[in-house]
């Protein structure tokens, strides 16, 4: 079975609720007709409820950036699963590298969010990648398959089938320095041949998206890669003509 594409949104700590209807007016108009590629995007938690309604009845999902593990209790500062079910997510990150860089999330905490996310019926989009030194070191498989195992861990591999793996080489986001499509390829068909070793055909139907300075001219070769299978896309998800432009770049 054919893997669709994906492109998500990442806005990471931008846009106030006016700023998100705005832009999600702007999106639907340019993304109406597309049919063959789940388009999600992750606002802040404060645009969450009204971006959900402001998108119902179009081809655009909701997703949040983030979320804690318990449903509910004594944890300030934090949203649940159900939380982000409530108000029309979908699909949740979890993992993002600037989560673990800023906010000291572990990588064994990935796979609770990522069962907790489950449990709520949210698709959790795992982010690993590997940083500058790591790669120099030539440890990004050893890492990468790391973060993989840790997030994965704990899943049934049902479960496993309904995650969405981005690999986002830390050293790429927001640098403007993109990986090759070759070097993204090879990292990406390592995710999937690791993903195999648990079940291939989970493997083979599981979308592994590719983030890290992606923008409308350099999308169509990543994207066009055999085991790129989307993208999540910051900076340039922040305009609708920017992140439309990656959705139809597709050669
Ligand atoms: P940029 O596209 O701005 O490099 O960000 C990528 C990213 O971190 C998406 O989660």
């Amino acid at each position: 079975m054919a893997r669709k594409l994906m492109i998500a949104g990442n806005w990471k700590l931008n846009k106030t609720v006016g700023e998100a209807l705005e832009l999600v007016r702007d999106l639907r108009r340019l993304l109406s007709q597309v049919r063959d590629c789940e388009i999600v995007i992750a606002p802040p938690y404060t645009a969450l409820y009204a971006v959900g309604k402001a998108i119902e009845d179009s081809p655009i999902d909701l997703a949040a950036q983030e979320l804690f593990w318990e449903d509910s209790g004594a944890y300030t500062g934090t949203v649940s699963a159900p939380m982000l079910a409530e108000v029309g997510c979908k699909l949740v990150l979890v993992g993002h590298s600037e989560r673990r860089q800023f906010f000291n999330e572990t990588l064994e905490s990935s796979g609770k969010r990522a069962k907790a996310a489950l449990k709520a019926g949210l698709r959790p989009i795992l982010c690993i990648g590997e940083t500058l030194k790591e790669r120099e070191a030539n440890r990004t498989m050893e890492v990468v398959a790391e973060q993989l195992d840790a997030g994965i861990q704990g899943l049934s591999i049902k479960e496993v089938a309904r995650c969405v793996i981005a690999y986002e080489p830390v050293w790429a986001i927001g640098t403007g320095k993109v990986a090759t499509p070759a070097q993204a390829q090879e990292v990406h068909a390592a995710i999937r041949e690791r993903l195999r070793a648990k079940d291939n055909g989970v493997a083979e139907s599981m979308q592994i998206l590719y983030g890290g300075s992606m923008k409308p001219d350099n999308a169509a070769e990543l994207l066009g890669q055999a085991d790129i299978d989307g993208g999540l896309i910051g900076g340039a998800s922040l305009t609708a003509e920017s992140f439309a432009g990656i959705v139809k770049a597709r050669k």
